[in-house]
Order: C-alpha cells, then structure tokens, then sequence
C-alpha cells in the first residue's frame, strides 16, 4: 500500500516530539515535509534530514504527495489560511491548535465535510490526556451533561505553589517563568484564554452542539491573593482555575472558565502543578475522570501521533475514513450569559470595625436573596476588619447587586475578592 506521507507545519517543541515519536513508525509513515519559521535554526532532533525543511509552509499544504498535514505551529494566523487550503487539496489534518479550532472550527469542519477529509485534534485539549477520541467513540453510548475541569497546567503551578509556599502571584508567576513554565507573555494562559478554547472544543463535542468562545465567560488568576489562598484553606477549599460546561434539561449550555474554591476532598482539589484533569457526567456511564499531562513535548506529541496512527490505519483503505471522528453536529447551543446563573461565592471584605458592620454585610445580601453559609472575621484591629463570607447559591444579577449595595455601604472599604465556590 506504501507509506502515508506526511507533512508536517511547525518545528518547535510539540513539532520536535512528533518527529522523534514517528521514528518508531517508520515502516507506516513518511515525513515528506516540515516547514519552519527559521532554515538555520539549531533542532534538539538527531540526525534530522536538513533537507525535508523548508520556510514556506504553502508547499506542505499544495504538495500533491502528501496525505496527512499536520499543524503544529498554533496561532490563528496564517494557520487559519493554511488549513482552509489543505483541506480544499483534499488533504486529513491532524492539529494541535485549540485557539484555530474555538474560533474558526465551524468553517474548518465544513469543508472538510465538503471534502470528505478528516480533522483530528487530540492535542489540542489537556495535551497527552486522551479524551476527543473517547468522548467521540466508546462515550457515543452517553448523554454527557457535564465537563469539569483543570484544562491549564500554568495557572495550576501557579496556583500550588502559591498555596504551597504562601506566596504571591507575582512572585510565582515570575519564577514559573524563570523554569520556563510560563510564556513571557503569560496573558493566553493567565487570564483564562487557553483554558476558554480548550472547554468550548470539549463542551462542543461533549454535548453534540456547537458553543461559542463568545458565548464562554472567562476569568483568569490574576486577582487571586495569597490571602484569598490562606481564607480559603482555612474555610476548607483549595483555589483552581475550573473550565466547566453543563447542560440543563432544557438544552441550554452553561460554558465558562473562572478560579473556584474548591472542597479540599474533591478530586479537583488534588490535582496539583502542572497536571491536567477531565471529569465528565454522563448518562448511562456516571461520573468519570481523566487526568495526565497537559502539555509538554512528549505528552503532546502522543496525542498527535496517535491521531496520525489512527488515520493512518484508514487513509487508502477506505472511501470514507473514520466516521466516528467526523464534526457530525450543525446546531449552535442556547447559552446561558453569567448574570443568569447561579452560583456561591466567596467575598473577602475590608470593612470598618464598628457595631453593626456584619449585621449590614447581611442584611445586604438578605435584601438581595443571598443566604450566608459561612462567616470568618479575626483580629480586627486599629478600627479595620476584614471579613469573608461564603453563601449559598444565588443568582450571579442578584450578587452583582448585591455588591453595588456593599460599595454604597459606609461600612464596607472595599471589596477585596469576589471567588465562586464550587458545590
Ligand atoms: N499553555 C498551556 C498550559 C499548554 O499551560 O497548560 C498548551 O495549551
């Protein structure tokens, strides 16, 4: 049948993974093609054939040989334009690119319905963890209803080692940089932007419609505290970064990714540094739970080749090749915006320390129908206090309320954390 040739966009970590894991198969593949940003830059790959590279990315996607493109250069641009022009050559496309597929995925899907060609995107949600692929295949026998997860592995060192070391998040975040951990631009990560592409692809798999990254509420780490950390422990919560989706019983998706305090005997809760973790709800299956490595060269790059391998096991054998696996959704999900749902919070308050104060703090949130769970005040001192409160579930517009009352409160100084809690 002869080797199914590939070619391969990006040359960086993920793209040098990829090459060294395809050694092992070389009897079923043939690297035709990389293209790279830079001819002369140095690669951490032995022995790797100079002359397969090139600079111009087009050859690879226009290349009459090649079955299999594979994209590993992220970003949207010129990714976007790249893949369009593949799949109208008729090309499969195996890509790692979560921001591509969140904003443009719909576009792509088409025509590769259109073209009958495959997208395979493994890597491109919680990197070596395999989860497309079972949500796709073996869950097919489910109504999922729920994904939960810690889809980000830089906040998540962030956030442990913050907890871990009582520590700021300028410090950790500047030391995650120093290990290389975080981007010099850690924004995409920081504020919630990764984890936001990476939950709209899951929840739009998961529930079989199609959600929009505008439509997902997104909320990064940057305002956490390592006080936040400490009243949390204290109150018997661990902070993470959550992306969550749920669907209701009237089909509405409620899509977003924010920090939670989350009960330190959820399994959330125990998932530390860099490590990532799924957990779907469905129906026949219950509750399952996916974790590993979220990124990283090697992790990354099994998720890729396994794509590959897999379609690699169907290219040329058949007319129509991993049916399964196809985009087979066209509806977009009804989604609920943040006002609309409901949630608990936790409110770290710095009030004046006088008669009365928390009495205020509670008739505020009594006019607003917010019920309190928990109180925590110590030590107020020198005519200040600082107080949290956690409360039951309430209406996000009732809270937003609720907090423009606080502002107006001659009591309270300031609002200092506004946190969800998780159930
Ligand atoms: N930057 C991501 C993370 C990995 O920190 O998890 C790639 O999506």
């Amino acid at each position: 049948m002869g080797k199914i040739k590939i070619g391969i966009i990006g040359l960086g970590t993920v793209g040098c993974g990829v090459v060294k894991t395809l050694r092992n198969f070389d009897e079923q593949v043939e690297i035709v093609r990389i293209a790279v940003h830079n001819l002369n830059k140095k690669r951490n790959i032995d022995n790797l054939d100079e002359s397969i590279l090139t600079d111009n990315p087009f050859e690879i996607v226009d290349d009459k040989d090649i079955d299999i493109v594979v994209e590993v250069m992220g970003g949207v641009n010129p990714a976007f334009q790249l893949l369009k022009k593949a799949i109208e050559n008729g090309k499969h496309i195996v890509t790692a690119n979560k921001e591509l597929l969140a904003k443009h995925g719909e576009e792509l899907f088409q025509s590769a319905k259109e073209k009958n060609v495959v997208i395979l995107y493994e890597a491109a949600v919680a990197g070596g963890i395999p989860i497309i692929m079972p949500i796709k295949t073996i869950l097919r026998s489910n109504k999922i209803t729920k994904v939960k997860g810690i889809l980000n592995g830089t906040t998540n060192y962030i956030l442990t080692k913050m907890d871990e070391d009582c520590a700021s998040y300028e410090k950790v975040l500047k030391e995650a940089q120093e290990l290389g951990y975080a981007e010099t631009d850690p924004t995409g990560d920081v504020e919630g932007y990764d984890a936001a592409y990476k939950i709209v692809t899951l929840a739009t798999i998961a529930f079989g419609k199609r959600i929009k990254i505008e439509n997902t509420y997104r909320e990064g780490i940057t305002k956490i505290s390592a006080k936040d950390i400490q009243r949390a422990n204290e109150l018997g919560y661990k902070i993470k970064l959550i992306a969550s989706a749920e669907l209701d019983e009237n089909g509405t998706a409620d899509v977003r990714v924010h920090p939670m305090l989350v009960p330190k005997e959820h399994v959330l809760a125990k998932i530390n540094n860099v490590t990532n973790a799924v957990m779907l709800t469905g129906t026949p299956v219950g509750e399952i739970m996916f974790t590993g490595p979220g990124a990283g060269e090697f992790p990354t790059a099994s998720s890729v080749v396994g794509d590959i391998l897999a379609l690699c096991s169907e290219v040329r054998r058949t007319a129509y090749p991993l049916p399964m696996m196809r985009c087979n959704h066209t509806e977009t999900a009804k989604t609920l915006s943040i006002d609309e749902t409901t949630n608990r919070y936790y409110i770290m308050l710095n009030t004046v320390d006088t008669p009365g104060a928390i009495g205020i703090i509670g008739t505020i949130c009594g006019k607003h129908n917010i019920n309190l769970s928990d109180i925590l005040q110590k030590g107020a001192k020198d005519g200040k206090a600082e107080v949290v409160v956690i409360t039951g579930l309430c209406n996000e517009g009732n809270m937003k309320n609720a907090l423009e009352d606080m502002k107006n409160s001659n009591v309270i100084e300031e609002i200092k954390s506004l946190i969800r809690v998780m159930n």
